[in-house]
């Protein structure tokens, strides 16, 4: 077998901290400065797993803002996962996945012929004291739009912080761990 290169698609809205996640995960570092994303670009980082298989990870961050969605929506086909991402501290963030995950979906082509796609749910923003958004009601959410062929596998719940860098590391890693494209 070659050679792993998963195309990973981060979503959700505009603000939540998908630049931001990507940022730590690949380079370390964090800026309060807000700059929406326009469009959407990859940056790929090579995953050695602890059975010495390596998998890169081709990641795109894609823009939230309502007037620049549709430029990121053309990036969506072909990709392998998606991160599905909300701020624990801005409900609507949060209400608005189902929408999100549907669009992609549609978007990438997958629709309804691959039930199985596997998405990753990322609270983002645990560092701020004003978290709206439970634990409890993102495993809802993961419960409902679970994978049911075959055995039931739950949608994985994360909860990081991009600006301390907690956590940011796990929903990548896990997708890099988890995540096989079908020979
Ligand atoms: P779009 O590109 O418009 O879709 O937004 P985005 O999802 O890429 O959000 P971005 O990463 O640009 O972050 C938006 C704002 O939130 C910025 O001011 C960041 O500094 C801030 N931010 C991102 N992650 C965190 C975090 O974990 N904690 C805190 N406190 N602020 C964060
Ligand atoms: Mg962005």
């Amino acid at each position: 077998m070659g050679k792993q290169l998963l195309k990973v698609v981060l979503i959700g809205d505009g603000g939540v901290g998908k630049t931001s996640l990507r940022n730590q995960f690949i380079h370390r570092r964090f800026t309060n400065a807000y700059k929406a994303t326009i469009g959407a670009d990859f940056i790929t980082k090579e995953i050695e797993l602890e059975d010495g298989k390596r998998v890169s990870l081709q990641i795109w961050d894609t823009a939230g803002q309502e007037r620049f969605q549709s430029l990121g929506i053309a990036f969506y086909r072909g990709a392998d996962a998606c991160v599905l991402c909300y701020d624990v501290t801005n409900y609507l963030t949060f209400e608005h996945l189902a929408k999100w995950r549907r669009e992609f979906l549609n978007q990438a082509g997958i629709g309804d012929t691959n039930p199985d796609f596997p998405f990753v749910l990322l609270g983002n923003k645990i560092d701020i004291d004003e978290r709206v958004v439970s634990r409890r009601q993102a495993r809802g959410f993961a419960q409902e739009h679970s994978i049911v062929t075959g055995a039931k596998v739950e949608m994985p719940c994360f909860e990081a912080s991009a600006k301390d860098g907690i956590h940011v590391e796990d929903a990548f890693l896990y997708i890099a761990k988890t995540v096989r494209i079908p020979q």
